[in-house]
């Protein structure tokens, strides 16, 4: 976790910094597909995840889960940003079990997704992931 130096929330320019660097972290051996990602709580600490991958594919984790898993464990989990950071040459949009990981804590979570040559684009989990299964349709099945 960073909180960078004086009061207030991380900048754009700050997380996406953390997303490019911490990309440089991820273990990607089987997809050479690096991936970094910087979210940002409301409280303002910052969480930062990468890829990791693992031989029995399936086991391998997204850039996405290993942030929120860390900002959990940091006990945050209200969240105003992510920001993600792929090798790719479009920014690329966090994949299908990453929105429903993060719908859970964070339905509006603005999604900023940067590339390593500037190009951006931004989305709201609401629009990425609509009529998503929420905890509350665990309290209607009675
Ligand atoms: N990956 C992520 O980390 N985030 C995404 O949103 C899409 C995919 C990772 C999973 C795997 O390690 C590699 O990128 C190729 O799919």
């Amino acid at each position: 976790m960073t909180r960078p130096a004086g009061a207030g929330a991380p900048s754009i320019d700050t997380a996406r910094a953390a997303a490019l660097s911490v990309m440089q972290r991820a273990y990607a051996p089987y997809s050479q597909f690096r991936v970094g990602a910087a979210l940002v709580g409301v409280d303002g600490r910052m969480f930062a995840g990468c890829n990791v991958e693992n031989s029995a594919y399936p086991a391998g984790i997204c850039a996405e889960r290993s942030a929120l898993a860390a900002a959990v464990a940091g006990g945050v989990t209200q969240f105003a940003m992510l920001v993600i950071a792929s090798e790719a040459d479009e920014p690329t949009p966090p994949c299908g079990m990453c929105r429903q990981a993060l719908v859970e804590f964070a339905p509006a979570l603005a999604i900023v997704s940067c590339t390593q040559h500037g190009g951006q684009a931004e989305w709201t989990l609401a629009t990425l992931l609509p009529q998503p299964f929420t905890p509350a349709a665990l309290t209607h099945h009675q």
